[in-house]
């Protein structure tokens, strides 16, 4: 039997909460006791996103009345928490350099570490990017532009805020789910930034749309996992995040890393990167397999001190 939210004793009926403060505790305690990490957290997250405010909203409402409509909606959400839901699904929402970005069963939540490709991005191309004095002329400004590739774009995550960090390039972005792209198109159109969603199955559409000299920056965040290791997954990405994010094709999780190294020449611009996300073990195999493809390679960590992108160029 599902345990109701607030009863420890099953066969005692515990007192409604009163107050957001009372709702919240009871939340935390419930999500606790199901074992949850993250339980204070995720049970603020989610009161916060049914009294339709923030965390610090929440704790600034703590004394006030709970609506029995708004308690029954928080109830039903710690009890799908309970059973490894993710928050990111149940609130439709995840936060993505510092911009919301919309995300449901659709598509991969957008993670923390993939920020470093932006990182990445934003230090290459700053001199390029920096403050202008002269207006450009528009045949300067044509060959000015930023050209950028995501491939398996997802929320559209990478991709929008490329285009929201560099005002006016091109960005081209593809994906092999056309539900993925549905969420991203609803994400760009929200954030306002202009890309281009291609509904693509691998890395060959973006030969056709390489600009005359070259795309500047291809990023990707590829499925690398290997479908071997599924098990060993927490239950919140294994039994939610959609397979085809996840998982890498043909039992080969380098499969992408391959292709995008061996593609990567032909796409580029002389100065442009390459910067692809990794797996935790996946580094030594990256450098040697772009080394191979005749790139230029480095691997860069990410706060955790796992080799986390592979960042490749032209020799
Ligand atoms: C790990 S997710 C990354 C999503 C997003 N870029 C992010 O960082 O959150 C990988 C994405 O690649 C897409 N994908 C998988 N196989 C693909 C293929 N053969 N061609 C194009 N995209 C593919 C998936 O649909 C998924 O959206």
């Amino acid at each position: 039997m599902q345990e109701a939210v607030g009863a420890r004793d099953p066969n005692q009926a515990a007192a409604a909460p009163k107050t957001c403060r009372e709702a919240l505790e009871l939340g935390r305690a419930f999500l606790a006791r199901k074992g949850l990490i993250d339980a204070r957290k995720d049970a603020d997250l989610l009161l916060a996103h049914v009294l339709g405010t923030d965390r610090l909203g929440l704790y600034t409402a703590l004394d006030k009345p709970i609506e029995p409509a708004e308690l029954e909606r928080a109830r039903a959400l710690f009890v799908r928490r309970a059973q490894t839901e993710p928050v990111a699904y149940l609130t439709g929402a995840r936060e993505f350099y510092g911009r919301s970005f919309a995300v449901d069963r659709r598509v991969l939540i957008p993670r923390p570490e993939s920020e470093l490709l932006i990182d990445l991005a934003r230090a290459h191309l700053a001199p390029r990017t920096a403050g202008r004095a002269e207006p450009l002329t528009s045949a300067a400004r044509a060959a000015e532009t930023l050209c950028c590739a995501d491939f398996g774009t997802g929320s559209g995550c990478l991709a929008i805020t490329l285009a929201l960090e560099f005002q006016g390039a091109r960005v081209i972005a593809s994906d092999v789910s056309a539900d993925a792209l549905e969420v991203a198109r609803a994400n760009a159109k929200r954030l306002a930034a202009e890309v281009d969603f291609v509904l693509a199955d691998g890395l060959d559409h973006f030969s056709d749309r390489r600009p005359e000299g070259g795309f500047d920056v291809l990023v990707s965040n590829p499925p690398y996992v290997d479908p071997k290791a599924a098990v060993l997954l927490p239950r919140d990405v294994r039994d939610f995040e959609p397979h085809v994010a996840l998982f890498a094709p043909q039992q080969d999780p380098d499969l992408w890393v391959r292709r995008l190294v061996q593609a990567a020449p032909a796409l580029l611009a002389p100065a442009g990167r390459l910067w692809v996300e990794l797996g935790h073990d996946q580094g030594a195999r990256a450098l040697e397999l772009a080394q191979q493809a005749g790139l230029c390679a480095r691997l860069v960590n990410d706060l955790e001190r796992i080799p986390r992108v592979l960042e490749a160029r032209l020799s």
